[in-house]
């Protein structure tokens, strides 16, 4: 079977890893995945169809939100090409926060209350009615950037400003939506949908802040480890029966059945799993410990992805919640400079050290230079990890193999796995 992946993130090629048993093509992809001769960007759209059929590939699987909220699997279906990922409608779960918000309040998914607004001057008005810590989002997409969890009012109002007013969003910031702040521990769930059923991955957790302790600016997320303890079987369950259950069912009724993998982003407090987001594709850094773990547990990547897409889960044996006889942690490690404008070109060394049994190195921002050598090209650079039988042995695995590579300016966090490490996980 021969599959395109589209991204170039440590997402993909985990992602290509897993589908190792095929022939693999990642576009635009990095250093270490195995590219087109002219690599297709993520988001061009036309090109992606066209390499598509150029190369005859049985299956895409579509990695970043980008190119799914844009329509690129009904442009493939129209081309009669197989794609694992939601259509344009279904993706406006993560397209359009407002959207989300408006679903799950239809639907009974706890999520925040919320407001939304399409004029600036109301949603001023609106935060300096309420005076108390709110959140404020932009609507649409914007990689990660267009959330603001303001402690002040002022700082919601400055929010609203950048999003609507200076527009430093584009489109995405036409309406934004308001919410309450919620409390608790946060988790990445992902099923695999095929637009009636639902297969749950390892829970997962992120580090979203660039430096030990929580500290310093938000990133594209810095470390994951999965399973993650704070999603219990109960919580899981529960997710699974509120959650998952009718937003399948609601986008059925809506004729935009999901199909592709639903990234529930939740707050989990006294027990009580609430929606922060939903995303619709793999999260990035969480794939790349997800990805070791489908491994070990059953079917194949290959199998379910392909399933999913063509709408027949039923025929796999879905492996029981926390069948996981194992952990995966991975270690971002980033450039000089990153989550600002990254240094590049800068040599990785000890690419070719021998890996520990288990670990393991995705390949996110690099490029091989014509001399072989290869360099940063991006901020995130790596996701180094470890795949153990506990946690606490997949995180010496995991640092272990990041203290064996360096480059100028590198920097990563030494705090992967610190809330699951603490409640004694290990
Ligand atoms: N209601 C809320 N209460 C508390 N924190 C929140 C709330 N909404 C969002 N956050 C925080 O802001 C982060 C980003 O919010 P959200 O996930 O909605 O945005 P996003 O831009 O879609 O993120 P991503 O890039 O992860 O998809 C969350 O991971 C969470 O830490
Ligand atoms: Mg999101």
């Amino acid at each position: 079977m021969r599959v395109l992946i589209v991204g170039s993130g440590a997402r993909e090629h985990a992602l290509a890893s897993g589908l190792r048993s095929c022939d693999v093509i990642v576009t635009p992809g990095n250093a270490a995945t195995p590219t087109p001769s002219v690599p297709v960007r993520a988001d061009d759209l036309d090109g992606l169809v066209n390499l598509a059929l150029k190369e005859r590939v049985d299956l895409v699987v579509v990695g970043p939100e980008v190119p799914l909220v844009l329509g690129l699997v009904d442009r493939l279906e129209d081309a009669g090409i197989k794609a694992f990922g939601p259509t344009r409608a279904a993706a406006r779960l993560e397209g359009s926060k407002a959207f989300m918000k408006h679903f799950c309040a239809t639907h009974g998914i706890a999520t925040s209350p919320f407001a939304v607004f399409d004029d600036a001057d109301r949603a001023s008005a609106y935060i300096e009615k309420e005076r108390r810590p709110l959140v404020v989002k932009a609507d649409g997409l914007a990689a990660g950037k267009g959330v603001v969890v303001a402690q002040t009012s002022a700082e919601a109002l400055w929010a609203v400003d950048q999003i609507m007013r200076a527009r430093v969003f584009g489109a995405a910031g036409d309406a934004v939506v308001i919410e309450d702040v919620l409390g608790g521990e946060e988790a990445s769930f992902h099923v695999i949908c095929d637009g009636e059923r639902a297969f749950p991955l390892a829970a997962a957790q992120d580090h979203k802040r660039v430096g030990d302790g929580d500290r310093g600016p938000n990133t594209g997320g810095m470390g994951a480890y999965a399973p993650a303890p704070v999603v219990t079987d109960e919580i899981a369950s529960k997710v699974m029966e509120r959650v998952v259950g009718p937003t399948l069912r609601g986008m059925a009724q809506m004729g935009a059945p999901f199909r592709g993998v639903l990234f529930v982003g939740l707050m989990i407090e006294h027990g009580e799993p609430r929606v922060l987001e939903f995303n619709v594709r793999f999260g990035d850094p969480e794939t790349s410990v997800i990805v070791p773990l489908v491994r070990l547990a059953g079917p194949g990547l290959l199998e379910v992805l392909d399933a999913a897409a063509r709408g027949k889960l039923s025929e796999l044996r879905a492996p029981t919640w926390n069948a996981w006889n194992g952990a995966a942690m991975a270690v971002v490690m980033a450039a000089d400079g990153y989550p600002g404008a990254p240094r590049l070109g800068d040599r990785i060394r000890g690419l070719d050290a021998s890996l520990e049994p288990g670990a393991f190195v995705f390949h996110a921002g690099t490029k091989r230079l014509a001399d072989g050598a290869v360099v940063t090209a991006g901020g995130r650079v790596l996701a180094v990890g470890g795949l153990g039988a506990t946690l606490g042995e997949a995180h010496r695995i995991a640092y272990g193999a990041v203290g064996a590579i360096h480059w100028d300016g590198e920097h990563h966090r030494s705090d992967i796995g610190h809330r699951a490490l603490v409640r004694g996980g290990a």
